[in-house]
């Protein structure tokens, strides 16, 4: 499989780039030409950012399962496309090859169809990572099932919350899941969440731990019984749904400045051509070399470069079911060696937790096969940068910094690989078809140089490019009030950052009330809500802070109305209130608590102070005269945790 559309040098990207923005419809419409279409488009592109309406290969049919495995087929059936490693680095791995998957998948859509599940219905998924989870999402969209994939991580009630607000009526898990030396009881977490929602239909669960699970009666099924019906029929082959181009493929929550997490809408035809666009062309990617992206099926980076970009690139997708430090810190590069993986794909988060492990975990193992290291989810810092880059990639390999979000598909900003130079900390240059744009708060574009000869602002984007989200499930408002409101005609990204006299970006961070954690994306709001359920707990507030290996780290400042006579047993229980609400990912680091917030006249809290405070500022709080009671701000800067 060739890559026509593969960009090979700095010249051959400007003149893409400059192809793609002035003439969007040819440069996208011969991309297109590249993949498998039952019928093709009647017009490449039309859009308004007003509504929003963006609408890519109007009248379009297809199905992305038939590009990511049958169209492999019959020139690479028998080569890998999921290689798996286990937890257990003594248990043995998997090989699943294209034509393997191909079997997996077509049998798993009988199982779904039987399950009484057809196309449109909104299907949650919820396990650990195992192939059959990819197989889960590939036979759903094969079907034209909408899946919508909840990380491991999270509680009951947020997938009480998920499954209600699309509505999911059925649910694909495992008894349990391994991470690390712990055991998740998935299934446990699953009838928790399902006490509230009546409505769910079938749970199909599969065996992984063989914990003790409850199966009611008329719900429940095993998946390996499932198989075992339709085992008997002998191939499995089963016809691809014919979808519209944008007919939504699948719905990914995630976390805002205020409320509930939103379902983010991504379509069929122009999330696969961006997905597939940027992995072949950020990667760089070559036939036959192993892609290693460490992230989890559960977030975004999971869905596009462990399953869907690679998958329809014809790639060898090595996928990790454990954690980067068990049963030691050495596990990425053992893996590494032991698959001769040409790519490694990771967080700066876990960048960071072994680098503090020194080189001794690196020592000894062969990493010659690295081609290219790169990382996403948060700003990455220089040190960092330079570890990765001096002892991952032994100075040889190009790092990309990849600069994306849940709502762009795939990557935006972002080098490619050893075309385009890469720079310690920066993402770099946009993407084709990628226009981004710094603003101030009125969203008048930035044309002054900061003291660093910088352009500063807030980081937005002028025009869509394939993979942009669509809407978010059932409140198409919310989507125009998040992303399409703030600033006319411009897709509003949360973040922050600066462009050097090159054009190259450097994200610093978001400028809304989004926090990111290891990587993470949290809402402050939501960490409140969380907290606040707690029967002792007046009021809260929470910010970020630096945070050596996480990157941010969660303050919360709490007003507290029980009796307090252990500050640190009181603390477990606000931690383990929120684990209920959210999940552990959302606990906070440090808890405060306060007699009063910082609140202007009005009522507003002054999160600028409570920030710096955070952060370790106790003199320069800027402005606090118009606070409603200063005084409060003395008393919480003298007891800073
Ligand atoms: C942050 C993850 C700096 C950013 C793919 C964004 C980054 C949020 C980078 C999206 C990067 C992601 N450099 N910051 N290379 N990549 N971010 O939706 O703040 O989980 O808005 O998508 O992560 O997080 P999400």
């Amino acid at each position: 499989m060739s890559y026509p559309y593969q960009i090979k040098s700095l010249d051959s990207y400007n003149e893409a780039y400059t192809k793609s923005i002035e003439s969007p419809e040819t440069y996208w419409g011969e991309v297109a030409e590249n993949f498998q279409w039952r019928k093709k488009w009647d017009k490449v592109l039309e859009w308004n950012f007003k509504e929003p309406s963006i609408k890519w290969f109007q009248n379009a049919k297809l199905n992305i399962t038939e590009n990511c495995i049958d169209r492999h087929l019959a020139t690479k059936g028998n080569q890998p496309a999921i290689i798996w490693e286990p937890n257990d680095p003594d248990e043995h791995h998997r090989v699943i090859t294209y034509k393997d998957l191909y079997f997996k998948v077509t049998q798993f859509c009988h199982v779904l169809k039987n399950n009484g599940i057809s196309k449109g219905d909104r299907v949650c998924i919820y396990m650990g990572m195992v192939p059959e989870l990819a197989v889960a999402v590939l036979a759903c969209a094969r079907i034209g099932a909408i899946h919508s994939v909840i990380f491991g991580g999270f509680s009951a009630q947020s997938i009480a919350d998920r499954l209600h607000d699309a509505h999911a009526e059925f649910i694909i898990t495992c008894d349990g899941a391994y991470r690390g030396n712990k055991e998740i009881p998935l299934k446990s977490v699953i009838d928790d969440a399902l006490i509230q929602c009546n409505f769910v239909k079938k749970v199909i669960v599969l065996t992984r731990t063989r914990q003790a699970v409850s199966m009611i009666k008329g719900r429940d099924v095993w998946w390996e019984d499932e198989i075992k019906k339709v085992e008997t029929m002998g191939s499995p082959d089963f016809p691809a749904a014919e979808m519209d181009a944008e007919d939504p493929l699948f719905i990914l929550y995630t976390s805002g400045s205020t409320g509930k997490p939103k379902g983010v809408v991504h379509s069929c035809a122009g999330y696969m051509i961006w997905t597939t666009f940027t992995f072949v062309n950020v990667f760089q990617y070559q036939p036959g070399e192993v892609h290693f992206c460490t992230a989890d099926i559960g977030w975004i980076t999971g869905h596009s470069y462990i399953v869907y970009g690679p998958l329809c690139s014809g790639a060898t997708s090595l996928m990790f079911e454990g954690i980067p430090t068990w049963p030691d810190a050495g596990r990425f590069w053992e893996i590494v060696e032991k698959h001769k993986a040409n790519i490694i794909y990771t967080a700066p988060t876990a960048i960071r937790s072994l680098m503090s492990f020194g080189e001794e975990p690196i020592q000894g193992k062969d990493l010659s096969s690295l081609r290219l290291i790169g990382t996403v989810g948060e700003p990455i810092n220089e040190e960092a940068w330079k570890w990765y880059h001096e002892h991952i990639g032994k100075g040889k390999c190009p790092v990309i910094d990849t600069w994306w979000q849940t709502e762009t598909g795939a990557c935006l900003i972002s080098n490619l690989a050893g075309v385009t130079p890469h720079k310690a900390s920066w993402a770099t240059l946009p993407l084709p078809g990628v226009q981004p744009v710094l603003v101030d708060e009125k969203g008048i574009e930035i044309t002054e140089k900061d003291e660093h000869g910088f352009l500063k602002g807030n980081l937005c984007i002028k025009a869509p490019w394939p993979g942009i989200l669509r809407t978010t499930y059932g409140d198409h408002e919310r989507c125009r009030l998040n992303y399409f409101a703030t600033y006319e005609n411009l897709y509003f990204t949360g973040d922050g950052a600066i462009k050097d006299d090159q054009g190259n970006y450097r994200i610093t961070g978001r400028v809304d009330d989004v926090l990111n954690i290891s990587g993470h994306r949290i809402g402050t709001a939501e960490v409140e809500n969380a907290i606040n359920m707690h029967s002792g707990v007046v009021e809260s507030a929470v910010v970020g802070y630096p945070h050596d290996i996480k990157g941010q780290g969660i303050y919360a400042y709490v007003i507290y109305g029980g009796k307090l006579d252990d500050q640190n047993l009181t603390r477990l229980d606000i931690n383990s209130t929120v684990a209920k609400v959210i999940g552990a990912i959302a606990k906070p680091d440090k808890i405060q608590f306060v007699s009063g917030l910082p609140k202007t006249r009005s009522g507003k809290i002054m999160r600028r102070i409570l920030r710096k405070i955070a952060e370790g500022e106790t003199q320069n709080l800027g402005d606090t005269s118009t606070l409603l009671d200063p005084l409060i701000v003395d008393e919480i800067v003298k007891n800073r945790v």
